[in-house]
């Protein structure tokens, strides 16, 4: 009798513990996500250094002005305070979401939310001129849905940087998504040739003397699903289901 109250109150007391901390860590765990998606936008645009160094809440409060997109009109609008505002959340609702026909889905993600945010880059701390955007954008690789940001520059064709932050790939393989070396080569890149996505990942690698080397970026060795995800889910957020009418209208308009 005597061994099973003590074992009753042992379980009472660690679950007690256990509870306790996870409330009591709750604040610091969701602040902690808000830094790593910091750190992410800034990595992305190359704000700071490919180990995550460098003191992100600084840089980001200096250097990024995060805006909330209605992707149907290309507009910012504020129907949502942009920093709380949960991308994956908000495609879940029906009411904040859009279906993707699956013609015009080669992200595989189903549906999208009718806003998204983007994070305009100033040009120095503090200035109200910028020198970019990122962009969030996620799609289907082979095992899993990558998520991550893709920097661009003033004229809003030239790729500064593009990171994922999340997925599940396997490492070695699709994991090579993560690879600096291979992330390396997408500086400099376009997007856009006359208003059509041609960004992609090819098969192997990129020709130096192909007329079309500055839209393509050298395949990943054994995972042809995953570099095919990825040149999927950009062809998705950059083109007209999504992010192409912003971009349109910020091109013709100026950064602002
Ligand atoms: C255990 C295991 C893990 C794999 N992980 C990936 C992956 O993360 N991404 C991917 O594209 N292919 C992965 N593949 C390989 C795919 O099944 C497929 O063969 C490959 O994408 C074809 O690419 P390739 O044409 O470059 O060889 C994996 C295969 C195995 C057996």
């Amino acid at each position: 009798m005597r061994v099973i109250m003590v074992a009753v109150a042992l379980c009472l007391v660690c679950s007690v513990l256990v509870s306790a901390a996870a409330v009591v860590l709750r604040p610091e765990q969701e602040l902690n996500k808000a830094l790593d998606k910091k750190k992410n936008i800034l990595l992305a645009a190359g704000l700071i250094e490919d180990d995550g160094t460098g003191d992100v809440d600084k840089v980001y409060t200096e250097r990024v002005e995060a805006r909330l997109v209605d992707l149907a009109t290309g507009e910012y609008t504020d129907a949502f305070p942009v920093e709380t505002f949960d991308q994956r959340e908000a495609a879940k609702d029906p009411e904040q979401s859009i279906e993707i026909p699956d013609r015009e889905d080669p992200a595989g993600i189903g549906r999208r939310s009718r806003y998204a945010p983007v994070y305009l880059v100033r040009e120095s701390a503090g200035s109200s001129e910028y020198s970019g955007v990122i962009i969030p954008v996620h799609g289907k690789g082979l095992w899993s849905t990558l998520y991550g940001f893709i920097a661009l520059e003033k004229d809003l064709n030239t790729i500064e940087g593009l990171g994922f932050y999340e997925h599940a790939e396997t490492p070695g393989l699709g994991g090579e998504v993560d690879n600096p070396r291979w992330k390396s080569q997408w500086k400099g890149k376009q997007v856009y040739e006359e208003g059509s996505v041609e960004i992609s990942v090819i098969k192997g690698k990129v020709n130096p003397d192909s007329p079309n080397k500055a839209y393509q970026v050298d395949g990943l060795a054994g995972a042809t699903i995953t570099a095919r995800g990825v040149s999927n889910l950009l062809h998705y957020w950059m083109g007209t289901g999504a992010f192409q009418t912003y971009i349109t209208r910020v091109r013709e308009q100026g950064l602002s």
